[in-house]
């Protein structure tokens, strides 16, 4: 392949935009057409729900006990963390919450109430442990279906370049609506120009920082599958394998060693990429709390994914961008102005995420599926 079209690939935007179909029958992606269906057991079929929830770098770091009936206990697989750029799992503990309003959702759906008990033997600091992250005891009751369940399938992390058209802000405020209150969690939004530049730079310079980083890009750059072969053989992490990707893949122009070393041409794509994102928001959506407690972590990330669902049922595109609030050295910097922009009060941002219109519909992320995140099965 000519250098041109590599760059014009990854600079047109398709880097992330995965179509690529996974040999036969490994299909990476197959958790999301009819999930649940042929389940028999109401616990089963939420799960396989809930295991759809936004995560960080598409871990999937769940471990569920099903051991006591009715009950669903969610443990944290230690393997599957982010110890450089998530040193605290905090991030790994806001995608467990998101997971857990995927399952409530899911359950009221079937007519059963959940009932979540939150690190029932006692809050893991400064780092998670084996001790359960969340118990869910589920019952019988008559009830209402949330309505952005109906957006689960259609909910994505959308890492592309955006459109031209602006975020008005009625669907600002359309997006906020749909969050529920969760206790200790504030919502925001801003459509606001001079404030959209200021976000725009930052994000930039949190990725930038980032990718020189060393141990915080190899960290990445691990998590990476690239091609329809790898990405089958791991339905986790991120996912490369748009043809295009495969095909540089193949020809040895997009690799994991040639990611890894700055100066190269897709080191250097990539962070244009990236760049081409973070120009192209339109607006921006923050959480913050007041305290980072990991009862705190839980409610944000349960907020996180009502947002995102949000912008699905409004055909916003929604993508996290979180290096700039991750807590390593480097950071530093970025984690401080930020805060000074979205918390100049105090408080923690727990989630920052760029917002547009979506220029194309994206294929959902890979999932490793129910079977391998169930204990002792
Ligand atoms: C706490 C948290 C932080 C995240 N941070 C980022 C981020 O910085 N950059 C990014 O591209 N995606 C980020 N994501 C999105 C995940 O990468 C995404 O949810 C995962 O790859 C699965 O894809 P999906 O959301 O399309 O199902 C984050 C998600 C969560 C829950």
């Amino acid at each position: 392949m000519h250098r041109r079209d590599f760059i014009r690939v990854l600079g047109g935007g398709t880097i992330f935009a995965a179509t690529g179909c996974a040999p036969a029958g490994a299909d990476p992606r197959a958790a999301w057409v009819n999930p649940g269906a042929g389940e028999t057991d109401v616990r089963r079929k939420a799960l396989s729900w809930a295991i759809l929830a936004p995560n960080p770098h598409n871990m999937q770091p769940w471990i569920v006990d099903l051991s006591v009936p009715d009950e669903i206990t969610l443990f944290i697989d230690r393997a599957r963390l982010l110890p450089v750029t998530d040193p605290f799992n905090r991030q790994i503990t806001l995608g467990c919450g998101a997971l857990l309003e995927l399952l409530t959702m899911a359950l009221a759906a079937e007519g059963y109430v959940a009932e979540a008990i939150l690190f029932p033997d006692g809050e893991p600091e400064p780092r998670l442990d084996d001790r359960p992250v969340f118990r869910v005891r589920i019952g019988r009751a008559s009830t209402t279906p949330d309505p952005l369940f109906a957006q689960v399938l259609k909910r994505r992390t959308d890492r592309s370049a955006y459109t031209g058209r602006d975020v008005d802000p009625s669907s600002a405020s359309n997006l906020l609506g749909g969050i529920r209150a969760l206790p200790g969690v504030v919502c925001n939004v801003t459509v606001t120009e001079d404030r959209i530049a200021r976000l725009k730079a930052l994000v930039y310079q949190g990725a930038d920082v980032e990718a020189h980083t060393p141990a915080a890009h190899h960290e990445s750059v691990e998590r990476t599958f690239i091609g329809t072969r790898d990405v089958a053989e791991h339905p986790w992490g991120i996912s490369l394998d748009a043809p295009a990707m495969t095909a540089m893949n193949t020809v040895g122009l997009l690799t994991k060693a040639k990611m890894a070393q700055p100066g190269t041409t897709a080191f250097n794509e990539s962070l244009k990429f990236l760049k081409a994102g973070a120009d192209t928001s339109r607006a921006f959506f923050w959480i913050t709390t007041q305290t980072n407690t990991r009862a705190d972590q839980i409610a944000a990330g349960r907020a996180y994914v009502l947002a995102n669902l949000a912008a699905a049922k409004f055909g916003l595109a929604m993508h996290p961008w979180s290096q700039g609030l991750q807590e390593y050295a480097t950071q530093k910097p970025v984690y401080d102005a930020l805060h000074r922009e979205l918390a100049p009060t105090g408080g923690r941002i727990q989630m920052l995420a760029r917002i547009g219109y979506p220029k194309a519909e994206i294929p959902p992320a890979p999932r490793r599926g129910l079977a391998a995140q169930l204990k002792g099965v």
